[in-house]
């Protein structure tokens, strides 16, 4: 079925697709003939629960960032059978991003490479899309991130920002430091800087957690990382973390890596995403659950393309995975199979 549908994406521009598709489901999902008609046609949700990060996942699978930037298909995403959906990221201002085109495929290697740089129409117009009753049992992630303008030096009120507003609709928040196309972005990723941001997050967390009191849930919060980082910049980036409290991990984000591929578009600057960075962020998995002793939770993506691929993530340590590039490429489908094959591993 995906085949077809895939056929004719894949006739557009890549954002153009997306937009597409993202548009469509965002309509569906806005109404309740719409979601009826979504549910019948995606089926039910696998149910598998999972304990993690003081949350109960529906299933162990979830949609990664940069899908549904603006937050305005969230809802339809949870229809596909996702257990977890995280928004973003989410900039205080809206800003238009990068220069088009920025998203590129590469076929020939079931992959993605992307400048995008941030996109969207920041933290008040994604507030006003997350309002309102949640699907049952959905885990909702807000993954946020600084306005490109704003110097390194006052990143952290970038982020307390976009955290004050947003925290009231988030079950999980993500600090995102790992996006290769904002400029100095991945500097905020070692070091004093760090631990400095990190910090003035987990105090405002803690704070924002007792204002909303005690309808709202642990609130838990994580760092998304590169897969790029040398052994010693990773050692440091996990003992900020430490240092800071942050209570989980996202590995990874894109890679600016090129080894191996194909398609001609390999030349496009960006990060690289889907079966070629498979390997690379399993490593990374691997190498934080040893560096952490398995004390944080980590959420695993990056190149997961099959029910293996999502496997294989939680034999080096992670407690859940997500998937972006594996959707364009395998289709909805691909949600109730990892999640019924992790569910069945669980046995
Ligand atoms: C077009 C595109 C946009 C993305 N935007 C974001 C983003 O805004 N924030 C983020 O944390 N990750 C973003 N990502 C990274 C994904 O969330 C994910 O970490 C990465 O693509 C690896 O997973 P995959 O191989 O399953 O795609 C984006 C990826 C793509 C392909």
């Amino acid at each position: 079925m995906y085949g077809l549908l895939r056929a004719l994406l894949f006739r557009l521009d890549p954002e153009r697709a997306h937009h597409v598709a993202v548009g469509s489901l965002a309509r569906l999902s806005a109404t309740s003939v719409g979601r009826r008609m979504l549910h019948a046609g995606f089926g039910a949700r696998v149910e598998a629960p999972a304990q993690v990060l003081g949350l109960t996942f529906p299933n162990r699978i979830g949609l990664a960032a940069g899908f549904d930037k603006d937050a305005t298909a969230w809802r339809g995403f949870a229809a596909m059978g996702f257990g977890h959906v995280e928004v973003g990221t989410i900039t205080p201002l809206g800003q238009p991003g990068n220069p088009k085109p920025r998203v590129f495929r590469l076929p020939e290697d079931r992959a993605v490479i992307n400048r995008m740089g941030f996109p969207g129409e920041g933290m008040a117009f994604a507030a006003a899309r997350l309002q309102g009753p949640k699907p049952p049992g959905l885990v909702l992630g807000v993954n946020f991130g600084k306005n490109k303008d704003t110097p390194l030096e006052d990143a952290a009120a970038d982020y307390l920002a976009v955290m004050n507003e947003l925290a009231q609709y988030a079950d999980y928040l993500v600090v995102n430091v790992s996006s290769p196309n904002t400029p100095g972005l991945r500097k905020l990723q070692t070091g004093a800087r760090l631990e400095a941001l990190l910090q003035a997050l987990v105090a405002r967390r803690d704070v924002l957690r007792a204002e909303l009191g005690t309808g709202a849930g642990p609130l838990p919060l994580l760092v998304k990382l590169a897969p790029d980082l040398s052994d010693a910049d990773l050692d440091d980036a996990l003992e900020a973390i430490d240092h800071a409290g942050i209570d989980g991990i996202i590995a990874t984000n894109t890679t600016l890596d090129r080894a191996g591929l194909r398609s001609p578009a390999k030349r496009e600057s960006g990060g690289l995403s889907g079966a070629p960075l498979s390997e690379r962020a399993t490593r990374v998995v691997g190498e934080i659950y040893r560096r952490t002793g398995g004390k944080r939770p980590i959420i695993a993506v990056g190149g997961i393309m099959d029910v293996d691929d999502a496997l294989r993530k939680i034999d080096a340590g992670a407690a859940l995975v997500q998937i972006y590039t594996g959707l364009i490429y395998g289709g909805p489908g691909l949600v109730g199979r990892v999640a019924r094959g992790l569910a069945d591993s669980d046995v």
